[in-house]
This record gives C-alpha cells, structure tokens and sequence, in this order.
C-alpha cells in the first residue's frame, strides 16, 4: 500500500525542543516523557465503539505521571509482578481494585496471594496452580490465559504463542482446567491471549476475539474477552503505519457475531511509544577503517531495544536539527558489548561533535522499563514534559 507519512514528531515543536535541550544539559541519559501524546493515543483507543474495557500494560512505562493520565483517560491498569502492582496503588492510591489486572507468568505464589489479598483480578495460566495451592484460589474469581497455538510479533523474542512459548494454557487443556476449577467452586470471569508484541496483521485480534468466544461459550461463566495488547507503531518511515480504522472495524464485525461479551484490550507500546525520547550527548566521533561512528553516553544500558531486537530507532542531532549536510554515522554506545549499537550508517549532520545533546525517537515503550546498570553505569533519568503544548 501506499506509505502515508508519519505525523511531525511533539518534539519538533520549538518549544519542545528548546526544553529538551535544556533537559539534556542537565545531565544525561535521560528519558523525557510527553503527556498529550500518551492522551491522545488514549483518545484514540477510546474511539473505538468494539472495546468495552482499555487496561495499560505498565510494564511498557510505568512512570507515575503516565500511569495517572492513563487512569485519568479512563484506562485500567495491567500488571505482571508484585512490583507493578505496588508502583500502580502507590501511583493511584484510589484505584478501583477491579480496574487492576495481574496477568504474571510463573510467578512465586505469594504474589498471587498478594494480588488476590488487593482484590485485583487475577489471571491464571495453567492448571498446576490450582492442583498446589487449591486453598489460595478456592471459591475465586478468575480470569484465564489461554495460548491459541500461534502467535506473532515484531520478533521472535516478543512472539508468545506457540508450543515453545511459556505463556498460557494449551488450547487442548481447556476442559481439564474448567474441571478443576468446578471442584474448587472457581469461577472463570474471564478469558485472556497475549500472543505477542508489535503485530502488524490487522487481522490477527479478531481471529483472537473468535477463538476465546468458542472456549468461553463451552466454559460458560465467561463475561470478558481480553485479547491483549500488541499494537505496532511505526518506528520508521518504511513503516506502514497501523491501519486504526481498519483494526476497529475487524472488531466491530467479529463482536456482532458474538455479542454476549465484553472485550477488553490492554495495550502497552501503542500508548506510550511515540511519547518519549532518549537523550543523551555525543562523547567522541571516531572514524576507523572507513566506518564513521558517533560514541553516545548512553548505551544499550540504556536502550536495548536495538541491541535485543535489532529493533530500530530514529536517531538526531538535538543541536543541529536544521543542518542539512549530511554523513553517514554508526550511533554506539559506552558500553563494553559489541551489541552496542544504536544505529547503523545513520544520516547526522557531517558537523555532529562531542557533547552535542542526541535524540533518540519513540523511546517511550520498553526504554526506561528494561535499563540497567549494566557495566556500572547509572540508571537514565526521567522527566516528565509541562502537560501543555
Ligand atoms: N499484555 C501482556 C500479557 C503482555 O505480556 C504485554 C507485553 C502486553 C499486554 C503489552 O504489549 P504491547 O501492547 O506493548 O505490545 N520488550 C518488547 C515488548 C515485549 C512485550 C511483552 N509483553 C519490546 O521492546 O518490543
């Protein structure tokens, strides 16, 4: 299809930029975090009629102030570990416990007594729970994670289906589990597939919707069909951005065959994504054996996407954003691996030179989340942006 073009980043907003670089010279790494943008993915999220419930996947972003615009935009919170359920009342002290899910995988017992104690809505994955710890789920509501035997994703790493993947209860095992959960009088409320993260077939939610809808229909107590999150951004201007219009009305058609209940989503990258940007400042430009590279005080410490995933991210000269005599750089890191490396041949401006302040694009999902201290190095900062444009 045609490539429409990707809106005009926040940040090439005079204003924006002006307090960026104001952000970088007071130290860097750091991650600098736009609300508007995160409301307006809310909003768009909103718009669409098919979805009764929207949940935020934390472990994207778990920023309080992000977590409150979310919650404020009228989305729930979904967390995978004691620690995010934690940082999400600690956020929104307030919070309808219900309005909170607990979908952890293989995680120690005490935190589902601990989910369970809070009155959040549990999600469970496999019968072996119930088997071992019948006293901790007797009498429960649940909700249940079922693998579909497929799954996708922008790499192999984020696909969550499938034989080789350890999330959810196999397909074939759902009668077994139903079983079980009788003769502990549980009751399964809900029906849960993630099966991976920055999907672009538009199809693949509604195959989901249809899937869960069978299982749910043979259980019986089922009210909600949680088909996860997984919705892609465009990371590059190669990128066929996600059709939004087209996802909505998959939904809608799939939803009128199966009117009886509720879907929920639960989005992570999709909300935050686009909303955050890396800084960092150039250390050293080095060029050997022919290969120019710009060395960056932030590493895949900070960022590993790149690293993990091959993953791509946009990458500029905050000083020189208007410069337009161009060479190709390698952006790398200070990081003693050689996966340290934000970005091959990337087009910066020729002048680029140490401590110019860098920005590294659509760093708002899985950037803060998933740093380290790796070599000693400190963990980035964050900021939030004034909540104005
Ligand atoms: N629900 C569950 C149960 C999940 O495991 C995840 C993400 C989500 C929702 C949200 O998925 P999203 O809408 O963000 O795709 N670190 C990888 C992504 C891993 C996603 C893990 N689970 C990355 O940086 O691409």
């Amino acid at each position: 299809g045609a490539l429409r073009q990707r809106p005009t980043p926040w940040w090439h907003a005079p204003a924006q930029r002006e307090a960026l670089l104001q952000l970088a010279q007071a130290g860097t790494p750091r991650y600098a975090y736009h609300l508007p943008t995160v409301r307006e993915r809310a909003r768009q999220l909103k718009a669409i009629e098919a979805v009764d419930r929207r949940y935020y996947a934390i472990k994207a972003n778990s920023h309080p102030a992000i977590l409150r615009a979310l919650a404020e935009e009228g989305f729930g919170l979904e967390c995978v570990s004691l620690g995010e359920l934690e940082r999400a009342f600690a956020a929104l002290p307030d919070i309808d416990p219900q309005r909170v899910l607990f979908t952890p995988s293989f995680a120690p017992i005490g935190e589902y007594e601990a989910a369970l104690a809070r009155g959040v809505t549990v999600t469970v994955d496999n019968v072996e729970l119930l088997r071992r710890w019948p006293e901790v789920f007797r009498g429960r509501a649940l909700w249940l994670r079922i693998d579909l035997g497929h799954g996708d994703g922008h790499h192999e790493k984020v696909n969550t289906g499938g034989k080789e993947a350890k999330f959810g209860l196999s397909a074939q095992r759902v009668e077994e589990f139903a079983q079980a959960a009788r003769a502990l009088d549980v009751r399964i409320t809900g029906l849960h597939a993630h099966l991976g993260s920055g999907i672009e077939t538009i199809g693949h939610w509604q195959e989901v919707v249809d899937e869960l809808a069978g299982f749910a229909r043979r259980i019986g107590s089922v009210e909600v069909l949680d088909i996860g999150g997984g919705l892609p951004i465009p990371y590059s201007d190669d990128d066929e951005p996600f059709d939004l219009d087209a996802w909505a009305a998959g939904l809608a058609a799939i939803k009128a065959v199966h009117p009886a209940f509720k879907l929920a989503i639960e989005p992570g990258r999709f909300l935050v994504a686009e909303a955050g940007v890396l800084l960092a400042r150039a250390t050293q430009v080095v060029e050997k054996d022919g290969v120019l590279r710009v060395g960056l005080d932030a590493g895949m410490n900070a960022l590993i996407r790149p690293a993990l995933y091959d993953a791509w991210h946009d990458i500029h000269n905050l000083s020189r954003l208007d410069d337009g005599d161009v060479r190709d750089f390698d952006v790398v890191g200070p990081i003693c691996e050689s996966s340290d490396v934000f970005g091959h041949r990337v087009k910066l401006p020729a002048a680029t030179e140490p401590d110019d302040a860098m920005l590294i694009a659509d760093a708002g999902a899985y950037g803060f989340s998933m740093s380290s201290a790796y070599n000693l190095r400190t963990l980035p900062a964050e900021d939030v942006l004034p909540d104005a444009d």
